[in-house]
């Protein structure tokens, strides 16, 4: 499907109706990666269908992983890590932080040589957090500027288990240790300074994998996941932003069905009705330790509210639809300990503050924060900043103000959420 450069929408136009959203993004590369390192056949379906995850499944393709495709369904014959090969070539991770730090975990546990390179944002992602402690567990990974930044050079090899503490919380990190300890001799023990996304360990947990879990502190020995069958809940930072479009448009009332309810992933409902927002959560099963299920939204007057702390690590990829709520919301929202949003696909206290400003709403930034004075947003010429997470902000905003607004970059959303544009079209009764 093409997705178009630039999307023009005339706001304001309530959204009603039923969505189901793309599969989980981190799930979907989870689930690839899992299946590799199986011994036996899996078969997932509703794969996350963006660039992202395309991207760890032709990377797992170039290190000799079988996997065929069928519509949304993908097989995979796992034989377990070690019939994994070198690729012979750079392995390109395009614009997925996710793909390219946790194959550094995968593949320092392989006895040849991987090289991880990306587009021009993921060069410039901080890859310490992996390149360090891969290297405390016995890998040889080299990046660019004093072992910084990409590409990754990895050259893996005997693992040994040791005890690590992250600098940041952080689930890419977390994900790509865990990888390296399941191939490692003794026990991998990993602590977070805060609680991250947990969908590593819970899926592993379900697959027998052995990992055990004691507050931020995972340990991990050497092992491997059963194959499975998987049905991808839908990811619920895509539906964000219709919750969020929702609760701040007049007139909306919408369902999203069957996404993941994953505790770690929910805290941006808590922060929007915490703003006043009318959601409701029905739980309606679980698939492989993750809870799903529906989210209805009524919109409704939010006023402001404060995001900080441990908050963060559970809302970060929401942070930007969060402050378009907030520029919609009476009074001042503030966003802090947010140093994170920094190093994401764009600078995102900067492109979120670029976003709010054009639409003329009271914003201010620091290093690590954002605050928001909610106002009334006016149209304007917006950019996704080649970043899809603001180019979808911007169109909720856009959707949401009377008047045209355009947002330029707009094939950004394809990296996660190839069909937005026509999911807004479809809501708002404009297909
Ligand atoms: C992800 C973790 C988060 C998130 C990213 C996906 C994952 O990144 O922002 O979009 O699938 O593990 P960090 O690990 O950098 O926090």
């Amino acid at each position: 499907m093409s997705v178009p450069a630039e999307l023009a929408i005339a706001g304001p136009r309530p959204l009603r109706g039923k969505i189901r959203v793309p599969g989980d993004k981190g799930i979907s590369h989870r689930a690839l990666l899992f299946a590799a390192m199986a011994e036996g056949r899996s078969r997932i379906v509703g794969l996350a269908g963006g660039g992202d995850v395309a991207r760890t499944r032709l990377l797992l393709r170039d290190v000799g992983v079988h996997l065929t495709s069928a519509g949304s369904a993908v097989t995979v014959n796992g034989h377990g890590v070690e019939s994994l090969t070198e690729a012979g070539h750079v392995l390109d991770c395009g614009n997925s932080g996710t793909t390219m730090r946790t194959a550094a975990g995968l593949l320092a546990g392989r006895p040849f040589l991987s090289v991880l390179a990306g587009d021009a944002s993921l060069m410039q992602r901080p890859m310490a957090r992996v390149v360090e402690p891969l290297r405390a567990m016995g890998a040889r990974v080299d990046a660019r500027a004093g072992g910084t930044l990409p590409p990754l050079v990895v050259r893996g090899g005997d693992l040994v288990g040791v005890s690590l503490e992250t600098p940041v919380a952080s689930a890419q990190v977390k994900t790509a240790l865990v990888l390296a300890g399941l191939q490692a001799r003794g026990t991998t023990e990993i602590t977070e300074p805060a609680r991250s996304r947990d969908h590593t360990e819970r899926m592993l947990q379900a697959l027998g994998a052995p990992v055990s879990v004691d507050g931020c502190t995972l340990r991990v020995s050497a092992g491997a996941p059963t194959p499975f069958e998987l049905d991808v809940p839908g990811d619920p930072s895509s539906a964000a932003f219709w919750v969020a479009g929702a609760a701040i448009t007049p007139g909306s009332d919408i369902e999203v069905v069957g996404v993941s309810c994953n505790p770690t992933r929910l805290a941006f409902v808590d922060v929007l009705r915490r703003m006043g927002a009318s959601i409701d959560v029905e739980i309606t099963g679980e698939h492989l330790g993750e809870p799903v299920g529906d989210i209805r939204v009524v919109a409704s007057a939010l006023h402001g509210t404060d995001i900080a702390g441990d908050e963060i690590p559970l809302v970060q990829d929401e942070l930007p639809v969060l402050a378009v709520a907030a520029a919609f919301a009476d009074g001042v929202t503030t966003i802090s300990d947010a140093g994170e949003l920094r190093v994401k696909e764009s600078d995102r206290i900067a492109t979120v503050e670029a976003l709010l400003g054009a639409i003329g709403v009271g914003v201010e930034s620091a290093p690590d924060a954002l605050v928001v004075r909610g106002g009334r947003p006016q149209p304007a010429r917006l950019s996704s900043h080649d970043d899809h997470r603001i180019a979808m902000a911007a169109a909720i905003a856009a959707n949401a103000i009377e008047g045209e607004s355009l947002i330029g970059g707009w094939e950004a959303t394809a990296v996660s959420y190839p069909d937005f544009g026509d999911d807004l079209a479809m809501l708002t009764g404009h297909v």
